[in-house]
Order: C-alpha cells, then structure tokens, then sequence
C-alpha cells in the first residue's frame, strides 16, 4: 500500500445558487448534485485515480448512503478492509456554490464521529505497510492525535491538512507531522498570528517549523501555495488562471495528489507543482470527487494547457 488515509467520507448535496436566502426567504437555485465527498475521502479519490494504492480507514452509517460510498472506494480500487459501519446517518455536506464558484460548506459528522483511536490500533499492521499517512479534522479530534501518535511509532511519515479550522488542536501535534497543510484562515486559528499578506504567513509558518514540524505548505488560494521547509526551504508556487465553475473539493484535490507524487518518489517542489495543476484542474468541473482526473484525464489536460 502507498497511503493510509484515516478520515471522513460525507455525502455532499451541492446547490448552485444564485444568492443566498435572507432569513425566512424561499428561493429557487436552478441546479444540484448529489455526489461522494468527505475530506478524507476525496483526497483518498484523487491519489488513487492517479494510481496510487490506498488504505482508507472510515466510517460509514447504516443508511442508504454506507452502500454506495462502499462501493465508490471498490470503484476506484481502495481497500476498504478498515472501513467501520455503525448504526446510524453517514456523513453528509450541505454545500451552496455561487455564479462565481464560490462554495459555502456544512458538515453533518454523523458516523465519521464514530471512528476511534482502538480503530487504527486493529488497522495498525496494514497501516505499517504505507509510505504516509494522510489526515485530517473531520473525524474526532482523539482519533487525529492518536493517528499522529501511531504514524511516530511505525515510523510512517504524517501528513495532516488541518480542516476544517479549529482551535482544539495543540501545536504539539503539529510538530510531530513531516508535512502540516493549512490554509491561511487555519494557519491563523492555530498560530493566532495575522496572515493577511505574505511576510505574515511566512511568519506564522515558520513558528511551526519551530516547534518541530518537517514542512509547512499553505494553501492561499488566489494567491497560490507556500511551502517552508525546516531546512529553510521557500517556495511560492502562484495559482494557475483556468476557467473556474465549481471550488468545492479543490483543496483535497491538491492534496490528494500532492500524497500521490510525494510517495511515488518525486521531490516536494515537483510534488505542490504538480497539485497546484491537479487542483486547477478540478475547478473547471462540476460536483467535489467528479471533477478529479485520472493520469491519463490529467496527463491529457496539461498537454493543453
Ligand atoms: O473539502 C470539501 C469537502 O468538505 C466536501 O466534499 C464536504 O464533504 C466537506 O467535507
């Protein structure tokens, strides 16, 4: 196995909208789509349909959404030996995304909540095996740190993307991860420093170095992805203009394949360049897992642009 991804899957609901409604208000939006999403999940999605394999340590319900999330994973050939089912609602995400493809996203945990630390200790031979594992903030925080804790002791690299924000998680988990990947508005709630502009976010960033942690790479948006190194690497790789209609996921796309090419042997500059492009790329479709590419899709589109 290439990555263990221990995370969320949700079903996300995706309206696209026109505005959003004033309190009391009913609107029409003239679009939707129900699609598979979840952090974890798609960023388990990107990495495998660029052909990495992977370990996806889950929980799903027992509603009608645990089948066929299930069998999106077989579907896109990820082992679902650990994935837990629990009785209850899977993961779901309102999500509102606006003419300017810009998304506002709700998550209801419901059984990502149910993924615990005893989980990864039953998944923690297998887990072993994988190159890096890959984390993030939509299962219980207990889980997160005992993550953090089990990559330490199998010697398995920790890549953790910090989302969505929250100010529970303490820098010493952070420390303990090779690469820490924010964006700006969780950079800021884990720091509590200003990073409204670049020396800022440099700034922030570097005290996280400080602590321990192998690399910081910051996700910015429209102004592209930072990465400092704590051998005083710096590089600032500007977002690509493409055609964007739909944001929604695009984050998990660049780490999805950031962790595909990272553990396929490729160094971190060619690793963000190679995300910043595979992350472009998904805004130009619609829906969150919909708009990932496989190689070839990818391989097709950069010769294009
Ligand atoms: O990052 C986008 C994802 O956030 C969506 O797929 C949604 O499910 C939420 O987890």
């Amino acid at each position: 196995m290439d990555i263990a991804v221990i995370g969320s899957n949700n079903i996300d609901l995706i309206t696209y909208i026109t505005r959003m409604p004033e309190e009391g208000e009913t609107i029409e939006a003239p679009d939707f789509r129900l699609g598979f999403g979840g952090k974890g999940s798609n960023q388990a999605i990107a990495a495998a349909r660029l052909g990495s394999s992977i370990l996806m340590v889950t929980c799903v319900g027992d509603d009608l959404f645990a089948n066929s999330t299930m069998q999106n994973y077989r579907d896109n050939g990820i082992d679902t030996r650990y994935v837990k089912q629990v009785p209850g609602a899977s993961g779901v995400a309102p999500i509102f995304v606006d003419p300017q493809a810009r998304n506002s996203v709700i998550i209801v945990k419901g059984a990502n909540n149910a993924l615990t630390p005893d989980d990864l200790e039953a998944a923690a031979e297998d887990i072993a095996r994988c190159e890096l594992i890959v984390l993030q903030l939509e299962i219980h925080l207990d889980t997160v740190r005992a993550a953090i804790a089990l990559g330490n002791r199998l010697n398995v690299p920790v890549l953790l993307n910090p989302a969505p924000a929250t100010k529970e998680l303490e820098v010493e988990w952070v420390a303990r991860c090779e690469y820490f990947m924010p964006n700006e508005t969780e950079l800021a709630l884990l720091t509590d420093m200003p990073v409204s502009n670049l020396d800022e976010i440099r700034e922030a960033a570097r005290t996280l170095l400080a602590s321990g942690c192998g690399n910081v790479i910051v996700t910015m948006g429209e102004r592209g992805v930072l990465w400092l190194g704590s051998h005083g690497e710096e590089l600032h790789v500007p977002q690509l203009s493409v055609n964007a209609v739909d944001t929604v996921g695009a984050g998990d796309a660049f780490i999805g394949c950031f962790a595909h090419c990272i553990t396929d042997g490729r160094s971190i500059e060619d690793s963000l360049r190679t995300a910043n492009a595979y992350a472009a790329h998904s805004v130009t479709g619609h829906g969150t897992q919909t708009s990932y590419a496989t190689a070839a899709e990818f391989k097709e589109w950069l010769a294009e642009h």
